[in-house]
């Protein structure tokens, strides 16, 4: 490593007013959940996304698992998600009775495709799961179409794609309902967190019960009425007001993260596009219609043997770079719900060859030249 410093996957960053709104909620007497902070990033999310409403949660995972609960479920209830995705985007909705039905997705975008849903609809289809892979949007009018015509709600999982637009419309406007990541990994983070947005009213009330154990306490807080109870099934889904002034920061910093990003994503694009042309790499694809999040750049690498070799000559170097997700379909859980490899051919060819590269709001265009120069270094396994 020649003394040279290591650049990580991923680094957390302070955007502004982090540290003086988590002392300003302390120094309100409240920490809990649905504090002042919380109630700002509400109103922001809301606003700026013309949602009617936005409910932050512990996690995207959690906000899947509210959805599930919302859609409720019948034994035997299916739904449609890909395969190739984050664990929680079908956990979330296996863990509340339903069945999954996995689908492929386009060798473009990395997205669902909407060509294969038609098909793998059934009378017992609850549900379709969509996931903005990387913050480019998937096909919505062609899924919204399909969707409305079997009258079948869909979700859209955008952890990857806060203020992302497809045709001009925000990501996470589509669906009835739509979920969002505020981990460590996502262009907009408390540590731990996401949210719920709710595009179909009638999901509201029962939204906030089920955030808040069961109770109908949002509406005593509210002075809709004058005690509150259990009233239906739920959870505890209230982030901390501390996180909330964190993300809050965070997200009032939109434009300067967003234009960080982009910096970064097209560094790398210009810079690596030559060489994935001569070696047979694939870059990420962005349709025209789509205003990406700058999520993350990823390289198609010819094989698994090359995307394996990258890695460990990358990491000799001090550089850290990941690959995902592995296809869901035939993991131990997917097989026991009848996935066999082969069902989803380009997920499975995906999944062994992408790679992922440090990307984080403060990488430095000195780190971003190693890591290019790294890539470009690299004698791999076939690239020659
Ligand atoms: C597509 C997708 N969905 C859901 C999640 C889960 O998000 P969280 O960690 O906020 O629960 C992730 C996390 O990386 C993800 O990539």
């Amino acid at each position: 490593m020649g003394g040279q410093l290591s650049i990580p996957f991923n680094r957390p960053s302070f955007e502004g007013n982090e540290q003086i709104y988590i002392a300003r909620a302390i120094a309100n007497g409240h920490i809990s959940g649905d504090g002042q902070f919380t109630k700002l990033c509400h109103t922001l999310l809301e606003r700026i996304l013309n949602v009617p409403k936005a409910l932050l949660t512990t996690s995207c995972t959690h906000a899947l698992e509210m959805s599930a609960l919302l859609l409720g479920m019948q034994p035997g209830d299916e739904v449609i998600v890909p395969s190739f995705t984050f664990v929680s985007t079908v956990n979330a909705f296996v863990l509340h009775g339903f069945r999954p039905v996995f689908i492929d997705v386009r060798p473009d975008t990395l997205n669902m495709d909407e060509l294969q849903l038609e098909r793998l609809i059934t009378p017992r289809t609850r549900a379709i799961v969509c996931v903005h892979y990387a913050g480019v949007g998937c096909e919505m009018d062609t899924i919204m179409e399909i969707a409305d015509r079997h009258g079948i709600p869909v979700i859209e999982d955008n952890s990857h794609g806060l203020f992302a637009r497809y045709k001009g419309k925000y990501l996470g406007t589509f669906g009835c309902l739509a979920t969002q990541s505020f981990h460590e990994t996502k262009n907009f983070t408390c540590g731990e967190g996401g949210a719920l947005l709710i595009n179909a009213p009638q999901y509201i009330e029962r939204a906030e019960i089920i955030r808040e154990k069961g109770t109908n306490r949002s509406r005593f807080f509210r002075g809709q009425v004058d005690k509150y109870t259990w009233v239906d099934v739920g959870s505890s889904y209230l982030p901390s007001d501390i996180l909330a002034a964190f993300l809050y920061a965070q997200l009032e910093a939109r434009d300067q993260i967003e234009s960080k990003r982009r910096r970064i994503w097209e560094y790398y694009y210009a810079n690596l596009d030559g060489w994935a042309k001569e070696h047979g790499v694939r870059l990420p694809i962005i349709p025209d219609h789509c205003n990406q999040a700058y999520h993350m750049f990823y390289l198609l690498l010819p094989s698994l043997e090359e995307r394996q070799a990258l890695i460990a000559n990358l990491k000799a170097r001090g550089i850290m770079a990941v690959f995902h997700y592995l296809p869901l379909h035939f993991s131990p859980m997917g097989q026991r719900f009848g996935g066999r490899p082969g069902d989803c051919l380009i997920t499975e060819h995906v999944s062994d060859r992408l790679l992922r590269l440090p990307f984080y709001n403060n990488l430095t265009e000195d780190e971003q030249e190693r890591v290019v120069a790294a890539v470009k270094e690299f004698r791999g396994v076939a690239l020659g």
